[in-house]
């Protein structure tokens, strides 16, 4: 798959709604009804975290709730796309980019949101036709500021930034021109999910869907 065409899935996905929760599974069993409790609150676009033993699986059972559409998140290597596709990710999303990944998820045809966080690192991924990417790690690299400066002389390259959002900063990004929709870890609480506490969790995904764009 061009990266072109990476881009435009990768478009439609982000323009799901205006959060994209990113999730850490630490037991297998939270995975579906975690899914399920997002998507009720009407967040259906899911990254999956490949930093837990639990992840691939996670994944699997995860794309099997209806209305969701899952992805993998922190893919590094090549393996780590072959994997994610194979457990029936629907998108990839890199934290930076390089060669290899992006060969991978052409060669296994996975859209993928890749990584960038300088203007140089921009425009070498809209350089192979990357027109959507992920702002990583959005507050620390400079935030809501910085992407809207980034606007100005790349206008082509929209965003979903991640890393440090919260609901309440959430507005500062869902507010600029090249920004598509934002990811975070806050709609899923690590102590909601250890109290299998699924309603407090479609609370705070309804309440992250209501962001206006
Ligand atoms: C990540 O990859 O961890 C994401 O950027 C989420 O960051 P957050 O936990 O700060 O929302």
């Amino acid at each position: 798959m061009t990266p072109a065409e990476q881009s435009r899935q990768a478009a439609d996905i982000c323009r799901l709604a205006p959060v994209v929760p990113v999730l850490v599974i630490d037991d297998l069993a939270h995975a579906r009804p975690l899914a399920e409790a997002l998507v009720k609150g009407g967040l259906p676009a899911l990254e999956v975290t490949l930093r837990t033993p639990a992840a691939l699986d996670a994944i699997r059972a995860m794309a099997e709730v209806p209305g969701g559409v899952v992805g993998a998140g922190t893919l590094l290597t090549p393996a780590d796309v072959k994997a994610a596709k194979a457990a029936g990710a629907r998108f990839g999303v890199s934290p930076g980019a390089t060669e290899r990944l992006l060969d991978a998820c052409a060669e296994h045809d996975l859209p993928l949101l890749p990584g960038a966080a300088t203007a140089s690192e921009i425009m070498a991924l809209l350089e192979k036709g990357y027109t959507v990417q992920k702002f990583f790690p959005a507050e620390q690299a400079g935030g809501a500021a910085y992407l809207k400066s980034i606007g100005s002389p790349i206008p082509q390259v929209s965003f979903c930034p991640t890393g440090g959002i919260t609901l309440k900063l959430a507005p500062d990004y869902l507010g600029l021109k090249n920004i598509l929709c934002v990811g975070g870890s806050w709609v899923a609480p690590k102590d909601a999910m250890a109290r299998g506490d699924w309603g407090a969790i479609t609370a705070l995904a309804a309440e992250a869907a209501a962001l206006g764009r």
